[in-house]
């Protein structure tokens, strides 16, 4: 009997020792030592977390780790018998870094600065996703961790389709669970304008609305008065009040919110409502088809910058990014060339081409966002006329446009379209999934991507900030839809945005996918299953 109980008791310290936490989260973190032998500490759900008394921020993040560790707050003092401390004071130029330390003291977080504390939380969450119960076993382990780049976005078009604020919210959950810190907030189009101006009262009114939406895909279909239009409206804009808590929100999980106005193309919907600020006086109504329309700005008329002035300024009123997204792809200049205040524009100015008048109109909004201490970023057809002096590029149609804008020393986002546009299908076998705008971009595509091109120098390297998926969603028409477009390609481009290259391997990210999944499946995120 005693030689038995001797055994159940060893076998108990054995299974006590257990643990399948393994750290092997996504992103993965750059490096995680394991203690050899097992040994391992016990989160208890219920005992304290101390975090540095009187830092807001500080507090902020002891309650993300009570929310997601079941850890309560307490106040840092000598007396304290938390089993987990978050602190600041790592030395590390990242502010994003951070440093996990598990042994028989407890866990200890360390950060570079309060996101990169905020970083660590995420990175215990999901490990110990499908843990049970209050007790959590976790490894010893010293895990030291920051991300390759400072920018890591994802853009969300409001735009083509509304989506309601609560969901606003719960995408930048996946966002910051997904370690990304810029919301890129596509507010504008052809098809709908969803941000309220104050001084502008009818716009988000009126060209927030449209009556329908074509059914299924513009080409082939679009024929004029046979043109297949659905029954349902699609209204809806976002109030300044509802911007602020949105950013605030954000804030407060490390993200900026950067709002894109797109201009001077993509402005149906406001020509709907000022016809005077279009070449042709109009009449134009917000479109119900997609595609890229000929009506843009009148860039001859000088009410175009003062309508543009009035509407950023409120931009800048709720959006405290430094970065404020001016738009500018898929703007023709047809109507430019056909239109005597365009043309006379072009010879006050001296211009040789077209392309120089959005040159001057973003000249022109970069100096007045300057005043306001902002900077403006466009797609890369603002190359085409010449960039503004201190403008950043989110390089799209492939890397040419970044590599082109690195070398001449500004600022790139890459986010080429074989890479980065979420709308695309995800699977080969189109009828396997929702209607989308086309293209193919399965998991593996996402995963390897590499955001600095090889033809880079070092120095230019330097003027590449990141990488960014975006999310059009012309054929995107819920939350549910947008998820399952969003997941689990944002969890690759996570690894793009933060993951050193040597340490990428798409194999293994696909053996770490499942705990990840677990977790989306328990939070009630949509996502696309199946895998290529
Ligand atoms: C874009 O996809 N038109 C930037
Ligand atoms: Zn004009």
């Amino acid at each position: 009997m005693k030689r038995l109980s001797t055994f159940l008791m060893a076998a108990a310290v054995v299974i006590a020792a257990h643990s399948n936490v393994t750290y092997q989260v996504i992103p993965l973190p750059n490096s995680i030592n394991m203690e050899p032998g097992g040994n391992v500490v016990l989160l208890v759900r219920g005992q304290g977390v101390a975090y540095p008394a009187e830092n807001e921020k500080m507090l902020r993040n002891a309650q993300f780790a009570q929310e997601y560790l079941g850890v309560i707050p307490e106040a840092d003092s000598k007396k304290s018998k938390a089993v987990m401390q978050i602190s600041l004071g790592l030395q590390n130029p990242n502010p994003d870094a951070y440093t996990i330390t598990v042994n028989k003291k407890g866990i200890s977080i360390q950060g570079a600065s309060e996101s990169g504390v905020f970083y660590a939380i995420q990175t215990l969450r999901k490990s110990i996703e499908g843990e049970k119960g209050d007790t959590i076993r976790l490894p010893y382990v010293t895990i030291t961790d920051e991300p390759r780049f400072g920018y890591r976005g994802t853009m969300l078009d409001c735009a083509r389709h509304f989506f309601p604020i609560e969901f606003i919210r719960k995408y930048i959950d996946i966002l910051a669970l997904h370690g990304v810190n810029k919301f890129h907030w596509h507010l504008t189009d052809d098809q709908g304008w969803r941000f309220e101006v104050k001084s502008l009262p009818e716009l988000a009114k009126k060209a927030g609305y449209r009556p329908h939406t074509i059914i299924g895909k513009n080409v082939g279909l679009w024929d004029g008065a046979n043109t297949l239009f659905d029954d349902t409206p699609e209204e809806g804009y976002y109030t300044q009040n509802q911007i602020k808590a949105i950013v605030e929100y954000a804030a407060e999980r490390y993200i900026t919110v950067i709002p894109e106005i797109d201009l001077p193309g993509h402005m149906v919907a406001a020509l709907s409502v000022y016809p005077e600020l279009g070449c042709t006086g109009g009449p134009y109504s917000v479109w119900c088809q997609w595609g890229i329309s000929d009506d843009v700005l009148c860039a001859g008329n000088p009410k175009t910058l003062e309508f543009l002035k009035k509407v950023y300024t409120e931009l800048c009123d709720v959006f405290p990014s430094k970065f404020i997204h001016i738009g500018g792809d898929e703007s023709p200049r047809r109507r430019w060339q056909q239109c005597p205040k365009c043309q006379a524009k072009m010879k006050e100015l001296d211009l040789k081409k077209e392309a120089e008048l959005q040159t001057y109109i973003n000249k022109e909004m970069e100096r007045f966002l300057a005043e306001k201490g902002r900077e403006i970023i466009g797609w890369d057809e603002t190359l085409e006329g010449g960039l503004s002096e201190n403008a950043s590029v989110m390089s799209w149609r492939g890397y040419k446009g970044g590599i082109e804008a690195a070398r001449q020393h500004h600022r790139v986002i890459m986010t080429p379209t074989n890479n980065c546009y979420i709308d695309y299908y995800q699977l080969k076998d189109q009828n396997k999934q929702p209607l989308a705008i086309g293209g193919y971009l399965p998991l593996s595509k996402v995963y390897s991507m590499e955001p600095v091109p090889a033809e880079l120098t070092e120095e230019e390297s330097k003027f590449i900030l990141g990488a960014q998926c975006n999310l059009w969603t012309e054929y995107v028409v819920s939350p549910d839809h947008a998820m399952y477009m969003l997941m689990p390609r944002l969890a690759a481009m996570c690894e793009v945005q933060w993951t050193q290259p040597k340490a990428k391997d798409y194999e293994n990210f696909c053996k770490r996918l499942p705990l990840l999944q677990q977790m989306y499946r328990r939070l009630g995120y949509k996502y696309c299953t199946a895998i290529e």
